[in-house]
């Protein structure tokens, strides 16, 4: 809600970008064509996507499109069998693909590896069989709890190639996070790397994975990988932990891909929601495959030249579907960079633009922002002009970001893509192609398949300038398969939260009269911090495990940065008095529970929270007085 004011200004500027004729011309989707696509899937989705899937290599066909006959739990290409290694690796090294880039990675201090289709399709067949040697077998569940490198990539293809189910953890996420999520997954194995460059210091993961893995929970874990990057000195524990370079020194550049279903999973990614427990969302192998391909090739109009880059980490959604699956099952480049944005200075970003030739630049409001801030001295040292698309994901972005980044990054002449998505999505959902008509801040409109609606407390659609929920009317293929553990959450939380039957995307949004959508923030509990999902449940949680707090209630407060942080307001337990030194205490408590994601804006210390009668803390009123707001402005994101 936060950009509101700034977005309604901009709203009746009515400021309007048109791409410039040539790239019309050039375009793969033209205006016509996207608007017959819309046609077409309009009036049979099912068909729309069929013909999307036909685009792809299947071991067996699908018998059925769609079975909808058990709802929320839909089923894309039953009776499909598939992999979707096989797409983004296997069928390119029949074609011209074969001795193409597939991946550029840059780590921070400067040194960089790049890998051939071919090649990475070996390496990718070597781990492989490495996987398959130490027991893993269609169905486990393989953990990566990895920095950006190589590995990182080739240890996510090679679980799916064998049939095992990934699940990343961000480096990001503290020891206990990790074991969390580990224990919520089941994972048998558990890839990670001795430490990684960040900012120009070694930070060490392994000791966190120990610290992990010490005590009786994680018990199921039995084998460690670790890829030596930065050479620092680790323990290894006999038996459970192996070196990735022994593993496949001696396995073959062969292996073979295992058949799998259509709606065999393919990855388990948590995130958070609205509870104190993550999520863990499933994804399967044949509906993400044909959903990630149709959107990210129509939204990002990949060419067999380009060299595209999404900054994100591996770790998240974006990184799954825009750095890994997405680009090469394109067969296009995906370019993965290892290090902070700043090091060694501020302009490392467009460095990498320019020594590579970056064609597409994906990345997120909050990195504009900040890079926004250094000036445009930095972007002018680098000839950035064979960016030909950029695009952002992640969080409203406001009217300055976007004017700076259209501006002094796409030279006034790249369309500026803003993609509105999901973990839980799987693929892009709102976008404009790079034919679209642009105003600043709007994802503009649903892509064809996709029916999306603004909708009131009981699913009524609301008309053209009203804010309400954002709502999914349709199944789309790459859809989640659901939550690990908890259909019942699946269908609450998404299904059930609005009436009628739509999905609940959780957010908050408005049409205009041209049908464009405008984002405008997370509608639940949940804040976005730098792109990035966390529940205040999970951060309440993390600061009343402190011996001085007795109670807890966190809200996002904006930030000029992140986009959103985190506020606290703790009452303290009897014998607790606040103070500065108590403040850095909690601040490093809540960092070690959850990791560096948690960023805290604020502490405050007060004597009662407010409550509804029924006991529930009302953090909107909180919000609404941080904010210097009527509370009445907010009742919309009442979930009560
Ligand atoms: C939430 C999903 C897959 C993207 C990375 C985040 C917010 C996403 C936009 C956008 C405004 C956006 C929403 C959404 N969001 N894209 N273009 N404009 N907000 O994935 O962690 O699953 O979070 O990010 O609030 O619900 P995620």
């Amino acid at each position: 809600m936060d950009q509101n004011g700034a977005l309604d200004s901009l709203f009746q500027e009515e400021r309007v970008f048109r791409p410039l004729p040539q790239l019309v011309i050039e375009a793969n989707v033209n205006p016509q064509e996207l608007e017959a696509y819309r046609r077409q899937a309009a009036q049979d989705p099912l068909a729309y996507w069929e013909e999307a899937a036909d685009e792809l290599d299947w071991f067996k066909k699908w018998d059925q499109v769609l079975d909808e006959s058990n709802p929320p739990f839909y089923r894309w290409f039953p009776g499909g069998r598939c992999n979707i290694v096989y797409n983004a690796l296997d069928r390119h090294i029949e074609t011209a693909n074969k001795n193409k880039l597939a991946l550029i990675w840059e780590g921070e201090p400067g040194d960089n590896r790049k890998y051939t289709y071919y090649e990475l399709y070996r390496a990718v067949n070597r781990f492989a069989g490495a996987l398959r040697s130490l027991g893993v077998a269609k169905g486990d569940r393989v953990a990566l709890y990895m920095p950006s490198l190589p590995e990182t990539v080739i240890a996510m293809l090679a679980s799916a190639k064998i049939g095992a189910v990934h699940t990343l953890v961000f480096a990001g996420f503290s020891p206990k996070a990790l074991r969390e999520r580990l224990r919520d997954s089941g994972a048998r194995l558990l890839v990670t790397a001795d430490g990684f460059y960040r900012n120009g210091q070694v930070i060490q993961l392994k000791p966190l994975v120990d610290e992990a893995l010490a005590g009786a929970e994680a018990e199921r874990v039995d084998s460690v990988v670790v890829v030596r990057r930065t050479k620092v000195d680790v323990e290894m524990q006999d038996g459970r932990d192996f070196w990735y370079d022994d593993l496949v020194r001696n396995e073959r550049n062969e292996a073979p891909t295992e058949v799998m279903e259509a709606g065999d999973p393919l990855f388990l990614l948590h995130t958070s929601g609205a509870t104190g427990r993550p999520k863990g969302i499933l994804h399967s192998h044949g509906g993400y495959m044909v959903g990630v391909h149709r959107t990210l090739t129509h939204v990002f109009d990949i060419k067999p030249t380009d060299i595209f880059w999404c900054t994100a980490d591996p770790g998240w959604i974006t990184g799954h579907t825009a750095v890994v699956y997405g680009p090469l099952l394109a067969g296009t480049t995906t370019v993965l960079y290892e290090g902070h944005p700043n090091y060694p200075q501020a302009d490392r970003l467009w460095h990498i633009v320019d020594k590579y030739g970056v064609t597409i630049f994906y990345t997120v409001p909050t990195m504009i922002r900040m890079l926004m801030r250094f000036g445009v001295q930095y972007p002018r040292r680098h000839d950035l002009s064979t960016l030909r698309l950029l695009g952002t994901v992640g969080e409203p972005i406001g009217p300055e970001p976007w004017m700076w980044f259209y501006k002094n990054i796409g030279r006034s002449e790249c369309p500026l893509l803003d993609t509105w998505w999901q973990t839980e999505t799987g693929m892009f959902m709102l976008a404009p192609l790079p034919i679209s008509l642009l105003k600043p801040g709007s994802v503009t409109k649903p892509l064809p398949g996709v029916e999306a609606d603004v909708v009131d407390r009981d699913g009524n659609s609301l008309p053209s300038g009203k804010g309400g929920f954002l709502v999914i009317r349709r199944p789309w293929p790459a859809m989640a398969a659901g939550i690990l553990g908890d259909e019942e959450r699946f269908r609450r939380e998404y299904y059930e939260a609005i009436p009628g039957g739509a999905y609940f995307a959780g957010d908050v949004a408005k049409k205009d009269e041209d049908g464009f959508f405008w984002i405008q923030g997370r509608a639940d509990d949940v804040l976005n911090i730098a792109g990035h999902r966390v529940g205040t449940a999970e951060l309440e949680a993390a600061f009343g495990s402190h011996p001085a707090v007795c109670e807890a209630a966190v809200v996002g407060v904006p930030d000029a940065i992140k986009g959103e942080a985190a506020k606290a307001f703790l009452v303290l337990n009897p014998g607790f008095q606040g103070s500065t030194d108590l403040i850095q205490d909690l601040k490093r408590h809540v960092r070690g529970e959850l990791g560096p994601v948690a960023a805290i804006k604020g502490i405050e210390f007060r004597e009662t929270l407010p409550r509804t009668r029924s006991g529930k803390i009302m953090r909107r009123v909180l919000k609404a007085r941080e904010l210097n707001v009527d509370p009445g402005d907010l009742t919309m994101l009442d979930q009560e």
